[in-house]
């Protein structure tokens, strides 16, 4: 992990230039790696100096909860983010919201009154549903795979939050939020944008050649607006006519009327379960795809596991969750291995710190967990054992930022990933020769990490399974 200060001189980190600092060395593409190996020669926790801003760095998961959970009353901010937050707008939403702390606590309340560990379970039929389309839209079309995932991750938070039904990829509620997701995901990238580390470029005029990123920001503010705008309106029109599906948003606006602040809160409170949970979920999903194609004896293992439950005739559901430990484990090592946000959200302390000596000015900590285990290595069976799974949960994040939505995300890719491996064998793409081809796969850079689009072969498994689903529609 790291921090950022005004002057934490104390704490160890890459030498750098006069003025600049590390700026130079400083990776505007996937900066995990770099901080990977820093982490290394520098330790668990170090810094970095960009034009005389220090971030520090936290790389291990005890360090993180020392300072995030165990002092999480003054490590809980958010880090100011000009370009994402202030230039686009989201600083108005749950991720970027600075603690401004009756706001924070009510949000995070609502959320919880409706994704904490048992309330989620409200969920589970439209999860189950989203997952037989899956399987149904696979069936049909396994080429585009990518989409498929996508769209079954996408429609469970729609109507979680919106009680909306997306009955198409061109649906608005898909093509705004995946402009306003990927926009968001590129503009919160840690120091990708010079506003961020050296703030006074924020006020240069915009025709100058320099001010690319206000143009840009200005064209994701406006699809930002119209995507909170869309969405609420569709919810307050089904208030209006009296044919409202329960969901968050209709839950809260009922209960709290319409006056304008309200509404404020609970349109941006939504998006932020949307932006949260929709891209995040898809990446332990696609990545496990990628596990099946390339390692036949972790997929036969899953196969086995699965035909003991469901005998190849029907798919999976949440009561055979606990029968399935295989497959628990695998989706746990999948998200160790390639983390959905592999830097974090840094929080942000309030007050001057010391920890184990080094003095933590105020900053910004970026987790990064890939100390933990050789992270090249995919092994399963590591969780089996049992005692290792609050550190892959890391990936959620510490103290009182914590995602909100992990109960909801681990259902969403227990039943998608459970109904996949029950219904389809996952096989590498063959040449003209006959010989396997395995995919070679890079993840993107962004401060959401996916894996780039690969081909595979998706073949049915059982004959009864496909036939069993479309009768049950
Ligand atoms: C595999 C899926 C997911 C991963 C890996 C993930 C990861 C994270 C992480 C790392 C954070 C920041 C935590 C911190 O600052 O310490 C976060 C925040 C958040 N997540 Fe998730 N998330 C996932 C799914 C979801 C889902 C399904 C939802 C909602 C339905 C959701 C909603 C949120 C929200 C609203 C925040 C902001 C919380 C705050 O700043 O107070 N996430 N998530």
């Amino acid at each position: 992990m790291v921090i950022v200060s005004s002057s934490s001189d104390d704490l160890p980190g890459p030498r750098g230039l006069p003025i600049l600092g590390n700026v130079l060395q400083n990776p505007l593409d996937r900066e995990w790696l770099q901080y990977t190996a820093w982490g290394k020669q520098f330790g668990n926790i170090f810094k970095l100096n960009l034009f005389r801003q220090n971030v520090i760095i936290i790389n291990s998961r005890k360090v993180a909860v020392d300072l995030l959970e165990k002092r999480s009353a003054i490590y809980s901010d958010r880090p100011r983010l000009i370009m994402a937050g202030e230039l686009v707008g989201w600083n108005k939403g749950v991720t970027l919201r600075r603690p401004i702390i009756t706001e924070l606590r009510r949000y995070r309340k609502d959320l919880h009154g409706m994704l904490g560990s048992k309330a989620t379970r409200q969920f589970w039929p439209v999860q189950e549903k989203a997952a037989k389309e899956l399987i149904l839209s696979l069936s049909k079309d396994p080429s585009d795979f990518f989409a498929h995932i996508r769209r079954a991750v996408t429609s469970t938070v729609v109507k979680i939050a919106y009680g909306h039904d997306i009955d198409s990829n061109q649906d608005p509620f898909v093509t705004l939020a995946e402009k306003a997701q990927a926009n968001f995901s590129l503009a919160a990238t840690p120091n990708a944008f010079v506003v961020d580390w050296f703030p006074p470029v924020k006020f240069i005029p915009d025709w100058m050649p320099m001010a690319g990123f206000k143009r840009k920001a200005y064209l994701w503010r406006r699809q930002l607006e119209d995507l909170l705008e869309m969405t609420i309106e569709t919810v307050k029109r089904a208030i209006e006519t009296g044919v409202v599906e329960p969901s968050y948003v209709s839950t809260l606006l009922m209960s709290r009327g319409l006056d304008g602040d309200a509404e404020d809160e609970i349109k941006w409170s939504a998006l932020s379960l949307y932006t949260g949970g929709a891209d995040t979920t898809v990446v332990p999903l696609t990545t496990l795809v990628l596990v099946l194609v390339l390692h036949p004896e972790i997929k036969a293992r899953l196969q086995r596991e699965m035909d003991l439950v469901t005998s190849g005739t029907r798919l999976p559901n949440f009561q055979d969750r606990d029968s399935l430990p295989f497959l628990r484990a695998c989706l746990l090592e999948v998200m160790r291995f390639r983390p959905a946000i592999p830097s974090g959200v840094a929080h942000r302390v309030v007050t001057e710190d010391v920890y184990k000596g080094f003095r933590i000015p105020k900053g910004a900590p970026i987790c990064l967990h890939h100390d933990l285990y050789n992270p090249e290595k995919i092994q399963p069976d590591r969780f089996l054992a049992g005692d290792n799974e609050d550190r892959t949960l890391a990936v959620f994040g510490f103290g009182r930022r914590i995602c909100p939505g992990l109960h909801t995300a681990q259902d969403s890719l227990f039943i998608l990933a459970a109904s996949m491996v029950a219904a389809f064998d996952f096989l590498p793409i063959c040449d003209t020769m006959g010989n396997p081809r395995l995919p070679m796969v890079n993840y993107t850079t962004g401060m959401i990490s996916h894996p780039e689009q690969f081909k595979c072969q998706i073949i049915p498994r059982s004959k009864e399974i496909i036939p069993f689903i479309e009768e049950s529609e």
